[in-house]
């Protein structure tokens, strides 16, 4: 794929695919990360001499014209992070593109407003590239959609990667993609079901997965372990039994947690105690990973080179089942500040859980993305990406 730095921006209106798919409470973004990390992409559009036309989604309209799903929201917050008025275009997006003037942003009404966005019309495809010379897609986390504004455009202009897409996908590459070893994963989260995928794809190549959160505990359950009143998906035991296996062929190591923290009540300050994986009490759950299997995970961790990590470890959200995320966290946060470790993070609650441990800012990289780094993570070719030339 190419860059900005391969395209010939001076004078040219630039479609700019971003995502600022942010939280908003009360009509006000609460976390401004998605906006910020697109900013060096439109200054550099800008200092080339082009003018920059954002195209963007919001939420899930499903077609329609819903108001409360209005990119009109986003326009200070945009605005703020830019040092500068961002023109805010809805309705009839032709007949005020062509009034943008050199120095000038514009931001389009959120393009799920269309129903021909998800089914990656090629009608609406073209009517968006009518109002641009240049395409560049700058939202790895919306490139596992093939919709009009991430696919079928690509294919229609002259299209290239902008820099946070660019930095994503140099930093998959080095977490997965082409690592120093040994290479260490982390998955945590609440299910095996939603990441069957993902570990098949793991397993085969990390040298070291640690497994933690309530999908440990259906891997603990498949080994005939009781869990007592712990969230475990029973139904998904066999597959849980085949990933360990296909671990073994293939000579990964597994990391399970060999003692735990339960707890009767999962609420803060709650009584607890660290058992054996195999001794959880009939009336108990199973909320953290235990101190001597973090330090199991410390040991390998100390061998490798590279990590790559998605979803906590326990019931993080509250202390103290947040102890084993914390420290993993801080461990791999430690060990990347000494220059001794390539740690990349992303996904769903992964950044959430980083920041808690006050992890995130020492790490190699935190994507920007939740589902899209999911769906790289396990190996699929995402059509945002590959629309722009693999
Ligand atoms: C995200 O927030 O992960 C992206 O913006 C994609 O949103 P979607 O899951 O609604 O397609």
């Amino acid at each position: 794929w190419k860059t900005l730095d391969d395209m010939d921006l001076d004078g040219k209106r630039v479609l700019v695919r971003v995502d600022v798919n942010v939280p908003v409470e009360d009509g006000r973004v609460t976390d401004t990360t998605r906006i910020d990390r697109i900013v060096p992409t439109i200054k550099d559009i800008q200092s080339a001499g082009g003018i920059p036309i954002l195209l963007a989604h919001f939420d899930r309209p499903k077609g329609k014209v819903v108001p409360e799903m209005s990119l009109g929201q986003i326009v200070p917050a945009l605005s703020q992070a830019l040092g500068q008025d961002v023109t805010f275009i809805d309705g009839d997006y032709g007949d005020r593109v062509g009034k943008l003037a050199p120095g000038d942003v514009a931001l389009l009404e959120n393009t799920r407003f269309n129903p021909g966005e998800e089914k990656n019309d090629a009608g609406f495809a073209k009517r968006l590239a009518s109002l641009g010379d240049i395409y560049v897609n700058d939202a790895f986390s919306a490139a596992h959609r093939a919709h009009s504004s991430t696919e079928a455009i690509a294919h229609l202009l002259p299209a290239c990667a902008g820099r946070l897409m660019a930095e994503e996908l140099h930093a998959l590459e080095r977490a997965l993609g082409n690592p120093a070893r040994p290479l260490m994963a982390v998955v945590g989260g609440a299910k095996v079901s939603t990441k069957i995928d993902l570990l098949a794809n793991l397993v085969r190549k990390v040298n070291h997965l640690v497994i933690g959160g309530g999908m440990a505990n259906t891997f603990l359950a498949a080994l005939g372990h009781d869990v007592g009143k712990s969230l475990a998906e029973h139904d998904m035991t066999d597959t849980a039994r085949d990933i360990l296996a296909k671990a073994d062929e293939v000579g990964c190591e597994i990391l399970l947690p060999h003692d735990v923290v339960v707890a009767r009540e999962f609420k803060a300050g709650a009584a607890s105690e660290v058992v054996p994986a195999d001794a959880c009490p009939a009336d108990a759950m199973i909320l953290d990973t235990g101190p001597d299997s973090v330090e199991r995970i410390g040991k390998a961790m100390s061998n490798c080179k590279t990590l790559i990590w998605n979803g906590p470890l326990g019931a993080f959200e509250i202390a103290p089942f947040d102890t084993a995320t914390n420290q993993a966290a801080r461990m791999a946060a430690d060990r990347t500040k000494a220059g001794k470790l390539v740690s990349v993070a992303g996904g769903g609650d992964t950044v959430a859980a980083l920041n808690k441990a006050e992890a995130a800012d020492d790490f190699t990289y935190i994507s920007s993305a939740g589902g899209a780094f999911l769906e790289w993570m396990e190996g699929k070719t995402l059509p945002g990406v590959a629309a722009l030339g693999g």
